[in-house]
């Protein structure tokens, strides 16, 4: 600890506020009840670098311990942990990387590893479990449903909550939806921004997979735009764009971007919902697994409805450029892009052979002018390398907004 106090890096010096918590506990005091980290992971290998690790411990110096550690000893290459009879000490350590990622939300190395290690122990932090007896559904039905689960209004704190219940149908499927759906969901958390929906955390009820989202009470952007024919439709794509953006900067594809996805809160600003989770999507869909989430082929890449090719191709930044461009559809038109083609396979035929929606005329008095237009046209570019990236389309709409 001294050696640390005169590091070149003043970064990496420690606080007086945190020597003084440590010279007045010693290594061997319990956390929140549970023994710190060495205790139960003792057997591992990594467990020597975290002896003296505790959840109170500062976040800097947390961040600092955890980081070494974890580059000595990562996470996928930890065989020897048994996450049931070391779940004691896995929960500390999710106390320690929930710590840290508070301080930290984006740090790769930390991050990367958070979410293996989820999604390997089937835990969270406890901050991110909401316990049935403080959450209530409303209502005997859930109020909609989607690809892949139910979706609840609750209470919880006195406030509306949307509960989305995870619906899995193979059994066989169950270990590994959880698996993904621990390591996806931890990610959506660490997101604040005005244009991101508030994940508040999971619940086993009323599935055992169940995500609390902040209720959105104005729905999803397509009906508002229906509803709210003087929507700003620019300032609503800007609004999508900067969100997206925010994922992009932290390397994070949404995956399964569509006007379903996009939900718009109390001020009328558009916020997105259920990136990340297009992999637990195609798991629990019964049909047609490999090529994205069901029920979101019109908003599908080309590049990513191959079949023979690309069984397991996974979606990009540019597969979401491409979305987002079939959003731009739903938001200037209220309808979902290629409407008047009834039957899925045949948009996904249409889309492999270059066709688009075409351009909506009545549209230009809502923005759609012939450069907007020729940009949405280049975001759903055949060759996913022509399609721009989020950040070009922040710049055309904050010259026109
Ligand atoms: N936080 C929320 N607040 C209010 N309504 C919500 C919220 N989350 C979802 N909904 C409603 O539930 C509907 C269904 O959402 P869900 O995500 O389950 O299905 P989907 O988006 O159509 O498909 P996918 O499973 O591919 O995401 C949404 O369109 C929206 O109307
Ligand atoms: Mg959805």
């Amino acid at each position: 600890m001294l050696e640390d106090c005169w590091n070149e890096d003043p970064e990496l010096r420690w606080e007086a506020r945190c020597m003084c918590h440590r010279f007045s506990n010693p290594t061997t005091a319990r956390v929140q009840g549970m023994p710190c980290v060495i205790g139960a992971l003792r057997p591992v290998g990594f467990s020597v670098q975290l002896d003296h690790l505790q959840v109170d411990d500062c976040p800097k110096y947390l961040a600092k311990s955890l980081g070494f550690a974890l580059k000595e000893h990562p996470i996928h290459k930890q065989h020897n942990l048994n996450f049931e009879i070391q779940k004691e000490g896995v929960e500390a350590l999710l106390e320690v990387f929930d710590k840290v990622l508070e301080y930290r939300p984006f740090d790769p190395l930390i991050s990367k590893q958070f979410r293996q290690l989820c999604g390997r122990s089937e835990l969270v932090p406890a901050s991110y479990f909401i316990s049935r007896e403080r959450i209530s559904t409303v209502g005997e039905h859930p109020v909609a449903s989607g690809g892949f689960g139910d979706v609840w209004k609750g209470i919880y704190e006195g406030r509306h909550v949307a509960i989305k219940a995870l619906r899995v149908y193979k059994r066989d499927d169950m270990r590994k939806v959880k698996r993904i759906f621990y390591k996806e969901v931890t990610m959506w958390k660490r997101f604040s921004h005005p244009n991101i929906v508030p994940f508040l955390g999971v619940t086993d009820a009323p599935a055992p997979l169940s995500m609390v989202l902040q209720w959105m009470s104005n729905g999803d952007i397509r009906h508002y735009v229906r509803r709210h024919l003087e929507a700003d439709r620019l300032q609503l794509m800007l609004d999508i764009c900067h969100g997206l953006q925010v994922l992009h900067t932290h390397n994070v594809v949404h995956g399964d971007l569509k006007g379903a996805n996009i939900l718009i809160n109390n001020s009328g600003w558009a916020c997105l919902i259920d990136f990340g989770l297009s992999s637990i999507a195609s798991l629990s869909c019964t049909e047609s697994s490999a090529h994205g989430p069901c029920g979101s082929f019109r908003w599908t890449a080309p590049e990513l409805m191959r079949i023979t090719e690309s069984q397991h191709a996974r979606p990009t930044k540019e597969s979401d450029i491409y979305a987002l461009a079939m959003v731009a559809i739903e938001v200037f038109t209220g309808l979902i892009p290629f409407e008047s083609c009834k039957a899925d396979p045949a948009v996904m035929l249409k889309v492999i052979n270059g066709e688009r929606p075409a351009r909506p005329t009545e549209a230009a008095k809502l923005g759609l002018t012939d450069d907007l237009w020729d940009l949405i046209q280049s975001a759903w570019a055949q060759d996913a390398q022509h399609r721009p990236p989020v950040e070009t389309i922040i710049d055309f709409l904050l010259r026109v907004t």
